[in-house]
């Protein structure tokens, strides 16, 4: 679904990501783990065009997309729920993710499955979804940015630490959504400092350290490797 090669990400003189190759399949569930300012956001960023590629290949669906708009990427079935949520303080919960579905909605198409289905993950948005996005806690705030991810109908969802600033017990149960969604035929990328909470969910996982991949594998293996712990730390 998404296959990344020799990729590089540069601001001006600092190399965010050197040589990074990755590669997430149809419906599976791939973390990448890493510590602050280890590349992760420049990942995302440069798969979903928001940040412009050195170097390298990044390939959706067979297709290249390196230099194409976030906007044909998001349109041609891939998401991206950003660090800090990104939501619409000012509009209703439900606005928010009414909003997410302008990629592929035409004149007259419902949304009421859609919604459906991301308050049946979410009961609390139901519950919220005619209060203004500012009011809700930062749980809920998380659970609203997943479920805009969701209101855009992708393949394949990009998620970028969505364990930050939350309490554990909150973490745990947005992992556990996590996981029902990645059981329904959706692809998921998602970057993480929380090892722990990310190794439980997904399939296969890369560690990634001042930039490159040092690690990689199935996340049974990867989780029993005494090594992991100082690759994941770096030097
Ligand atoms: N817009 C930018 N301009 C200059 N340097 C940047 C910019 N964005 C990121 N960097 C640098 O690139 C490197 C990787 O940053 P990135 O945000 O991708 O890491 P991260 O793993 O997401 O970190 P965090 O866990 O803090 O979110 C860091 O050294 C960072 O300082
Ligand atoms: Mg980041």
């Amino acid at each position: 679904m998404i296959q990344v090669k020799g990729l590089e990400v540069r601001y001006g003189a600092v190399t965010a990501l050197q040589d990074v190759s990755l590669q997430v399949d149809e419906g599976e569930c791939v973390a990448v783990l890493g510590a602050n300012g280890a590349g992760k956001t420049s990942l995302l960023r440069a798969i979903s065009g928001f940040a412009p590629t050195a170097a390298g290949e990044i390939r959706f669906k067979d297709e290249s997309i390196v230099g194409q708009r976030p906007e044909n990427i998001v349109r041609s079935g891939m998401s991206h729920v950003p660090e800090g949520r990104g939501i619409l303080g000012q509009l209703t919960v439900r606005e928010n993710l009414e909003l997410a579905t302008a990629p592929w909605r035409r004149r007259g198409d419902s949304i009421d499955e859609d919604l459906e289905r991301v308050h049946s993950l979410f009961p609390k948005l139901a519950e919220r979804r005619d209060q203004r996005a500012i009011s809700l806690s930062g749980g809920e705030a998380q659970m609203l940015a997943i479920g805009r991810g969701l209101m855009a109908r992708p393949r394949v969802m990009l998620l970028d630490e969505p364990s930050l600033g939350l309490a554990p017990v909150i973490v745990t149960r947005v992992f556990d959504v996590l996981e029902e969604v990645a059981a329904q035929q959706l692809a998921l990328l998602i970057v993480e400092q929380n090892a722990k909470q990310a190794l439980r969910v997904a399939d296969r996982v890369y560690v990634l350290s001042q930039g490159n991949v040092v690690m990689e594998g199935p996340a049974a293996e990867v989780r029993d490797d005494p090594k992991m712990a100082e690759a994941y730390f770096g030097v």
